[in-house]
């Protein structure tokens, strides 16, 4: 069979462009470390979060194991972040966030970082992030969630090593 020479070329550029789409696809999902909120942090019954070990209390506690320094548990609930509001941290701490919702979905992004994820009801989101540079870091709502949603918002501290003075701002 013939096949025309501009009938191979276009073949060939839409080839390409296939190939091309799906490496963006992947690079995506799997190069930039983006991944769906795991099972890590287990399940919770969404309307008695506060019966639920993690979230007794929310706020900056002492890491139960060696893979964080602290551990941070949220409540994210329209229209606000119950603990991370503020949340102080120490500088070149690393922090594991317990994350859940009573209501609706909700995002919670630390602003000028890559920390961002989603908040289900009925889950516990698990989080780890480093804390190198002290300053003022905005939390948001990335997920809308209502009237609200634009409203949503925390705040997180990360203070310098010395000026740090321990556990205490639990809310
Ligand atoms: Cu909570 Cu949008």
């Amino acid at each position: 069979m013939e096949i025309h020479r501009y009938e191979k070329l276009w073949f060939g550029a839409a080839l390409v462009l296939i190939v091309g789409f799906i490496a963006t696809v992947v690079y995506g999902a799997a190069g930039v470390g983006i991944s769906m909120v795991d099972d890590d942090g287990g399940t919770i019954d969404p309307n008695n979060v506060t019966d639920h070990p993690k979230f007794e209390q929310t706020g900056l506690h002492e890491a139960e194991g060696d893979d964080a320094d602290y551990e941070a548990s949220v409540i994210a609930r329209r229209f606000i972040f119950q603990g991370a509001d503020p949340l102080e941290v120490p500088e070149n701490s690393v922090i594991t966030f317990y994350i859940t919702s009573p209501d609706v979905v909700h995002g919670f992004k630390i602003v000028d970082t890559n920390a961002n994820t989603m908040v289900i009801p009925g889950q516990v989101t698990e989080m780890t992030v480093e804390f190198d540079e002290p300053g003022e870091y905005g939390i948001l709502c990335s997920e809308f969630c209502g009237a609200g949603h634009e409203n949503m918002a925390g705040q997180l501290t990360v203070v310098p090593e010395e000026e740090w003075g321990g556990l205490g701002g639990d809310s």
